[in-house]
């Protein structure tokens, strides 16, 4: 099966044409061929968004024609319950289903011959499908059809927004096992898989540490804290499923309170989780943050990145290699409602992380892999996949010159061109110009939209860069403590370079502090009066990503005597929110005032409140820019 896939490749892109040809060539050759490893999947969230059957029957025909062999589909979460459960009708009446923020009802389940058939077609292209049942947290669809199975009985409704949320399985119920094990007997009667995934990722113990019967279980079992009553919940499900002869599967946090007997770890979290299960000679499948997740955007994991990935831990043994079964990229879902945003998150960097998995890690090999991607382009066009970029197309950078704001575009790929134009405030036509012909000048503050060109056609999305250009732009900033080091945007010009912030906290102009204020003095090139600062912040609570609790404004002639700057008043002026995303201008109007240096002291939230599902951990700061007028 896997030797017809390479001859199938040889072939592209003719044979996957439709033309008619009475012979087919290919010049003399031999291939010794094997795969590097021998798990090599690509895990679905279907649940934060549903996806009909066909769309997994093309995804099944695409990761058979990529040499890989797992689909491991997530069906069971918060926000939706996906897969049909005969002895718990409810779990498909009401778990299977979310009323959404605007009132409108989404959702959607397979039926079990859905299932089935989704499981043939995919035996048929030598496809195992591992089914994933989440438990003891990811729980709460379930939960809200099924509330007594919850610590504290409900009610509970299933989740219609994005995170980690705090209703799990009661571990000090036995009826939470009957129903869990009552489920996975049906579930295996669908999948014939070796695996069952079981979850097991980010469980807060929440609840668990504040319920009677909860507690009453540790004390009976004699477990120190909730990490042990979690593995309790996993080892107990674990020997289910072994004495039906299937093997339990988790995410890696399956290993904090001790690992059950004979679990195989899907290591999300870095790679550390895998190596310390490998150490302990237990099966690993690895699909770290760090270069498996699809749900990421192209500034966290583009194709080169993927490609660079292996498997293996750094630091693990050559003894254990053998432990580490191979990788999965992740493709979570909350960001991706429709099948034409699925296949631009996972085409091309899945193929990337294929090859990887097929022949084995080797970032040397990179150009060559490059230049054969790019004859598969056509033939994904033929599946019907709207591929997305492979990286970001271009890095921006505000320089001065001839007295002129020049836009550069930066780390340009040779194939990669752009045309460009600017939104004034008064301008409604768009012009626009070859990048290549025309630098970007700016004399005043105006919106800059991209668009990327690859062989003469559009490639992906227009980018839209709010850029501000004002009394500070390019003023030095000292900074008195750091920023973030995952955040940094562009360091310390980042700001008074004019770039503002969009609504994606990674797109490297918003620059983040972790549970410490901002505290710099912006060096204004030459003494000016100032009445306006604008500072926007970064709102995005699940993230915990707080506005801030306060400012303070010192100004200064000769920067060695401040006095606080007046201000008269602050507005406010929150947009609206995309996603539980809200970018926040303040526009502080101070005292005209002459002044060179000015302080600016912005406090961070302080401790996420009790209202939060982080309740008391340290708040982030994202602030994009200080505008000086
Ligand atoms: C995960 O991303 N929570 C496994
Ligand atoms: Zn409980």
């Amino acid at each position: 099966m896997r030797g017809i896939q390479t001859v199938r490749q040889l072939f592209v892109p003719a044979f996957h044409s439709g033309e008619k040809r009475q012979a087919w060539f290919l010049p003399c050759l031999k291939i010794e061929d094997k795969p590097a490893f021998e798990h090599r999947g690509l895990m679905l969230d279907v649940c934060r968004h549903f996806f009909e059957k066909e769309i997994i029957f093309k995804y099944i025909d695409l990761l058979s024609f990529y040499k890989m062999n797992i689909l491991h589909l997530h069906l069971t979460e918060d926000q939706g319950w996906r897969i049909q459960i005969d002895q718990y009708p409810k779990l498909n009446e009401i778990s299977s289903y979310r009323t959404e923020k605007d009132g409108s009802v989404y959702g959607g389940y397979y039926t079990k011959d859905d299932l089935k058939e989704i499981v043939a077609y995919a035996k048929e292209r030598h496809i195992v499908v591992i089914p994933e049942i989440e438990l003891p947290g990811h729980s709460q669809a379930a939960l809200a059809a099924y509330p007594q199975l919850s610590c504290n009985g409900g009610p509970i409704e299933v989740v219609n927004d994005w995170g980690v949320f705090k209703e799990i399985y009661c571990a000090g119920n036995d009826s939470t096992f009957i129903f869990l094990e009552t489920i996975l007997l049906e579930v295996m009667e669908i999948f014939p898989s070796e695996y069952i995934h079981i979850g097991g990722d980010e469980a807060p113990k929440f609840r668990w540490e504040n319920c009677p019967k909860c507690q009453q279980r540790m004390k009976e079992e004699n477990l120190a804290d909730e990490h042990e009553l979690q593995s309790y919940f996993i080892k107990r499900i674990e020997k289910f499923l072994n004495d039906h002869g299937r093997k339990l599967i988790g995410w890696d946090e399956i290993l904090e309170g001790g690992l059950s007997e004979n679990a195989t770890v899907q290591s999300w979290r870095g790679m550390d989780g895998g190596r310390l299960a490998a150490e302990q000679k237990h099966y690993v499948v690895m699909s770290p943050t760090s270069h498996c997740y699809l749900d990421y955007g192209l500034d966290a994991i583009d194709l080169k990145k993927i490609y660079s990935f292996n498997p293996i831990p750094a630091n693990l043994v050559a003894e254990n290699h053998k432990y580490i079964l191979g990788a999965e990229c992740n493709m979570w879902t909350e960001h991706v409602p429709d099948e034409i945003n699925l296949d631009s998150k996972v085409f091309p960097r899945m193929i990337g992380l294929a090859e990887v998995l097929w022949s084995g890690p080797d970032t040397s090999r990179y150009d060559d892999f490059y230049n054969r991607l790019q004859k598969h382009y056509p033939v994904l066009e033929l599946f019907d996949v709207r591929s997305g970029m492979e990286n970001n197309p271009f890095g921006m950078q505000v320089i001065e010159e001839d007295n002129y704001y020049t836009i550069l575009l930066t780390d340009m790929q040779s194939d990669i061109s752009a045309k460009w134009s600017i939104r004034n405030n008064q301008e409604r036509e768009t012009t626009w110009f070859e990048y290549e012909d025309s630098n970007i000048k700016l004399m005043s503050s105006g919106t800059l939209l991209i668009q990327p060109t690859k062989k003469g056609k559009n490639y992906g999305a227009v980018t839209t860069t709010n850029i501000a250009l004002h009394k500070a732009t390019f003023a030095d900033v000292l900074y008195k403590g750091e920023w973030h080091y995952s955040y940094p945007a562009k360091g310390e010009s980042s700001l008074t370079d004019g770039l503002i912030g969009s609504h994606n906290f990674r797109d490297g102009n918003w620059q983040g502090f972790w549970g410490t204020d901002l505290d710099v003095i912006v060096e204004l090139r030459e003494q000016s009066e100032v009445s306006k600062v604008k500072m926007n912040f970064l709102e995005y609570s699940n993230a915990w990503i707080m506005i801030p609790k306060d400012f303070h404004l010192a100004y200064s002639l000769d920067g060695i005597l401040y006095k606080p700057l007046e201000i008269m008043h602050t507005i406010h002026v929150g947009t609206n929110a995309q996603e539980g995303i809200r970018i926040n201008p303040f526009i502080l109007d101070v005292k005209p005032t002459q002044l060179k240096y000015l302080k600016v002291n912005v406090e961070n939230y302080g401790k996420l409140p009790a209202s939060h599902e982080a309740a008391g951990q340290d708040a982030w700061l994202f602030i994009d820019e200080i505008i000086v007028e």
